[in-house]
This record gives C-alpha cells, sequence and structure tokens, in this order.
C-alpha cells in the first residue's frame, strides 16, 4: 500500500468493522427472530433467499477472527450488538446466553490488546416490535433505550466507543420507501416516521448510556455524494433532495436541531404530530461522529411524485456492487460535515472498503483502500478533527438483499467449509500497520 500508519497522526485509530447479522449465525445460541429473518423468507427480496442463520459461524469462531484482527495490527474493533439476540422478544425476558456471548467477546478483546467499538443496533429488528409497527411506531425509542441499558449494563464498562443505530437512511429510507431491505415497505408515510423515530431512538440510546456513565459516544451516518447528473437547474435541485434526504436530514437532524426545507417539503404531511418538539432528544450532545462511505450517484429530475429524482449510471469505475469508485468524494464529506455540522467534534470513518469477486489477489481492493486514505489525508491537511478510520470489512458476509455473493471481507470465507483466507489486501494492510 502507498500508505502506512506513520503517514498519519499519532493518535489516528485503525479498525476494522462488521455486524452481528452478517457474521454471528443468528440461528444459534437462542437469538429471537428478527424481520430479516422474515424479509429473507420472502421469495424474491433477497438473492437465493439467502439468510443470516449460519453466515460466518463467527458465534462459534470468534475466538480465531478475534486472532485475524490481532495478526492484521488493527487498534480497534466495530462489531454490533444483536437486540434480538439478548431480548428474544425485542423486550421482556432476557437470554443470558446472548449477554454471556457479548461478554466474552468483549473480554476476548481486552486480552488482545484491542480496543471494543460497539455499535447497538446493526438492522436486525426483533419480529414482535416489527409486528408492533417497528420503526413507525414512536415507542420504540424506548424499547430501544431499555435494550441500550440491558446490554450495555453488562459490556458498557468495557467499551471504548459505542455508536447508537448504524446508518439511519438505510433503516428508514432504503427499507420502508425503497423496500431494498427489511421490513421491505414502499410507502412514504411509513418512511417518514422510520426518520425520525430512528433518530429519536438515537437520543435516548445516548441519554440511557449517559445514565450508566458511559462516555464516547457516537452516532454513525452513511453517506452518499449526490452530483448533478448535469449543469441544468433542475438536475441541480434534484441533487440538492438527494442530498437532503440521504444525508442532510439525518446529519442536520443530530447537530443542528433542523431537517432541511427540501425534505420537509415532501414529508411534513407525513411526519408523527409533534415532531418539531422532540429535538432537544435527537440532538443530544454525542462525543464524536461517525461517518460510513462507499460511493456517489449521478442525479437528475425524475417524472414521478415526490422526490422525482432518479439516479443516473455514471462513468467511473465500479466495484462488484456496481459502485462508482469516487475518493474526492469521500473528503469533501469530511470537511463538510466538520464546517456545517460537528465543528470540533472527532469524526471517524466507520466504514469503508469495496466488494471484489477476486478471493485472494484483490489488488482492485488495496487500490481503493489506498485512494481513500488519500481522501482522509486531504481532509487532516484541511485541518478536519479525522482520528480513525475502519474498513468494512473482516470476512466476507452476509450482505443483506445480495446474499453471500458480494465480498467485502479482507479475509476469504469458504461458506462450506467456513475456511477464512486472508487476501493480499489483509496482507497489505498488515505491513502498513505495522510501519511507523
Ligand atoms: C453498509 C452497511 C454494511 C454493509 C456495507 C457494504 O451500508 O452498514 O452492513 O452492508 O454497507
Amino acid at each position: 500500500m502507498k500508505y502506512k500508519r506513520s503517514d498519519f497522526p499519532q493518535d489516528f485509530l485503525f479498525g476494522i468493522a462488521t455486524s452481528a447479522y452478517q457474521i454471528e449465525g443468528h440461528a444459534q445460541g437462542g437469538a429471537g427472530g428478527t424481520h430479516w429473518d422474515t424479509f429473507a423468507a420472502t421469495p424474491g427480496n433477497v438473492v437465493n433467499a439467502e439468510n443470516g442463520d449460519l453466515a460466518c459461524d463467527h458465534y462459534n469462531r470468534f475466538e480465531q477472527d478475534l486472532d485475524l484482527i490481532k495478526d492484521a495490527g488493527f487498534d480497534c474493533y466495530r462489531f454490533s450488538t444483536s437486540w434480538a439476540r439478548v431480548l428474544p422478544e425485542g423486550r421482556g425476558p432476557i437470554n443470558q446466553e446472548g449477554l454471556d456471548f457479548y461478554d466474552r467477546l468483549t473480554d476476548a478483546l481486552l486480552e488482545r490488546g484491542i480496543r471494543p467499538c460497539a455499535t447497538l443496533y446493526h438492522w436486525e429488528l426483533p419480529s414482535p416490535l416489527a409486528d408492533l409497527g417497528g420503526w413507525r411506531n414512536r415507542d420504540i425509542a424506548g424499547w430501544f433505550a431499555d435494550f441500550t441499558e440491558i446490554i450495555m449494563g453488562r459490556i458498557g464498562d468495557r467499551m471504548f466507543s459505542v455508536a447508537t443505530i448504524n446508518e439511519p437512511w438505510c433503516v428508514s429510507w432504503l427499507s420502508h420507501f425503497e423496500g431494498h431491505h427489511a421490513p421491505g415497505l414502499r410507502d412514504v408515510r411509513a418512511t417518514a416516521r422510520a426518520m425520525h423515530h430512528v433518530l429519536l431512538a438515537h437520543g435516548h440510546a445516548v441519554q440511557a448510556m449517559r445514565g450508566l456513565g458511559m462516555s464516547n459516544l457516537g452516532a454513525v451516518f452513511n453517506l452518499e455524494w449526490a452530483e448533478p447528473a448535469d449543469d441544468s437547474p433542475g438536475a441541480q435541485e434534484a441533487a440538492a433532495l438527494y442530498d437532503g434526504i440521504y444525508n442532510r436530514f439525518f446529519l442536520g437532524g443530530v447537530f443542528n436541531k433542523a431537517y432541511p426545507d427540501n425534505v420537509l417539503e415532501g414529508l411534513a404531511p407525513y411526519l408523527p404530530d409533534g415532531w418539531q418538539d422532540d429535538f432537544d432528544a435527537i440532538g443530544v450532545p454525542v462525543d464524536w461522529c461517525g461517518l460510513n462511505y462507499y460511493t456517489r450517484k449521478l442525479i437528475a429530475p425524475a417524472d414521478t411524485p415526490w422526490p422525482s429524482v432518479q439516479e443516473i449510471p455514471g462513468p467511473l469505475p465500479k466495484t462488484q456492487m456496481g459502485w462508482e469508485i469516487d475518493p474526492d468524494a469521500l473528503s469533501r464529506f469530511l470537511i463538510r460535515a466538520a464546517r456545517e455540522y460537528t465543528g470540533d467534534l472527532p469524526i471517524y470513518v466507520t466504514e469503508n472498503g469495496m466488494a471484489s469477486p477476486e478471493r485472494r489477489q484483490d489488488n482492485d481492493r488495496i487500490d481503493y483502500l489506498d485512494q481513500h486514505l488519500n481522501a482522509v489525508q486531504v481532509a487532516l491537511k484541511q485541518g478536519v478533527p479525522v482520528k480513525g478510520y475502519f474498513v468494512w470489512s473482516l470476512l466476507d458476509n452476509y450482505e443483506w438483499a445480495l446474499g453471500y455473493e458480494k465480498r467485502f471481507g479482507l479475509v476469504d470465507v469458504d461458506f462450506e467449509t467456513m475456511t477464512r483466507t486472508p487476501k493480499a489486501s489483509y496482507f497489505a494492510l498488515q505491513e502498513a500497520l505495522a510501519a511507523g
């Protein structure tokens, strides 16, 4: 790799990220059913109707996986805690085996000198809560705060950092407007409610953790740069709206206690009554901001009801996901986040990486990581307080609606035998992290 550890500030942290449902093997250890299990069981939603029942069997193999993290030289591990593994019904009875698992995982990280960075929710909502309306139901803020107290009551004393909800846009818009992720809805009212409640739940969880005396708490947003497809006013307006829905709504709610006007034009009629009164809870101070970044989109107007925007195929090189590779947009986002939303707060790139079909000599991934580390360097030079960078992901895993075909891992997984084989990118990062 072009970059090495010594090119970054001394306190800069390098980490690697995964999530519970994508690797653990959800059918094991007494976890309850989730909306991802039933979404996957419904024909047409997921490639080959694949689910997370076994995934990478991390539940039984986590020691081996943590050895891989340690041997690569990462400082931090970003993992998520499965709500349904801890509370199979979403509320009420605790699955002690689930709590014990996260306790063992935490200690196993500390034994290896790796900082535990938890994310409370990475998408597998317990089915009984989905039955009650899931993210559409305002009560989810309280249910989530209760789950937060239970899991962090057990492991919170040993976390380096905790994030609340991974990628509010995916939880709400992708899952309730586009229908691509569980619960697979396509309904603007459900979407507006989910968008607001996901931020409210974030705020309540932060308050719950403050109550436990915890610090180093953050929020994790996924950002996608919206580039007008041409220089017409229509394309500019469409791109600004896409940017509003995707990026500014969530950052604006949490850091500026306001939603963008262009988004409210379409969504206000569907937001829950009294939404304007929730910003003190939503905007409760956090200690850092996490940004997940993968790609940009070219946006043009569309002849549809609101939001009347469409994505146009772009000319840049693409990953196995079909996502254009645009590292410059990562620099622009880091700079913009600091200037318009987060000020002096530490920013972490909490996910970045690419899917590649190459299972051993993944030079394309090495190149992608180098280009995006360069983007971080650009932001650092502008004075943006970027404090760390996490690669997505350790292992090839369950890539949601795309099943097991799209491979994001630094480590190859043979899903028949569960054999782990580090790829060239793993060794390249190992060398880069050891240098300096
Ligand atoms: C992010 C998700 C993560 C993974 C990557 C590729 O949006 O947080 O679970 O699917 O994309």
